[in-house]
């Protein structure tokens, strides 16, 4: 797209300034899983923990942000391709703006992911909620797995649509084996060690 003549803008308050001031790092911490691992749950956990601490921080999750920025898609591989680089693409602007994006996404592509870890660069911490499909399954907690089963929900990850597994996430956390307190104790010692938490 070089022929429609849009130059970048470049900012004097830098994301170097805005670091500064709030008195850490940004950067984007990616949670990916099966539906009902616990993205979401994890990913606003760690938020509040790091909120107390004083860290500027948003969640970007799947449902919500499905009904509104992303509302025009589904969930064929395209759409949710194109979901993950929307949100790659936000996440990115928050790190400009100084923040610690959050996200809560199947994200079930690797590929995909990796496109986002490109974007984003060193500061993209990748955190795998792993859970037994068996588990999420019996959780159901929005009841979609058994819709999936009877074939009323078409292309659901983990039953009719693929989910590769992260090959080196920063992180692993089973949350069908760990307290949540626990997990949310080693994402932020993770932040912590790569100087996103004060
Ligand atoms: S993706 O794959 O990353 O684009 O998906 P995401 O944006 O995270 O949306 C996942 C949530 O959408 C609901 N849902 C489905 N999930 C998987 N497959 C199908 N077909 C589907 N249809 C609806 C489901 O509630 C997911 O929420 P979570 O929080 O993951 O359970």
């Amino acid at each position: 797209m070089n022929d429609r003549h849009v130059v970048w803008h470049h900012a004097t308050v830098t994301r170097a300034r805005r670091e500064t001031m709030n008195g850490h790092r940004a950067g984007v911490v990616w949670f990916t899983g099966l539906s009902g691992a616990g993205k979401s749950t994890l990913a606003h956990a760690v938020e509040e923990a790091l909120h107390q601490a004083g860290c500027r921080t948003f969640v970007f999750d799947g449902d919500n942000v499905r009904h509104g920025l992303c509302a025009d898609l589904g969930f064929s591989i395209e759409d949710r391709t194109e979901n993950i680089r929307r949100i790659g693409e936000m996440t990115k602007l928050f790190t400009e703006a100084g923040v610690i994006a959050l996200t809560a996404f199947i994200s079930p592509l690797r590929g995909d992911r990796d496109r986002v870890r490109k974007l984003v660069g060193a500061d993209f911490v990748e955190v795998y909620v792993k859970c037994p499909l068996a588990v999420c399954e019996a959780r159901d907690v929005k009841g979609m797995y058994a819709k999936a089963r009877q074939g009323l929900i078409k292309e659901f990850t983990g039953i009719s649509s693929p989910y590769e597994e992260p090959d080196a996430p920063e992180l692993v956390v089973d949350t069908s084996a760990t307290e949540l307190d626990e997990s949310v104790r080693q994402v932020v010692e993770l932040l912590r060690g790569r100087g996103l938490v004060p």
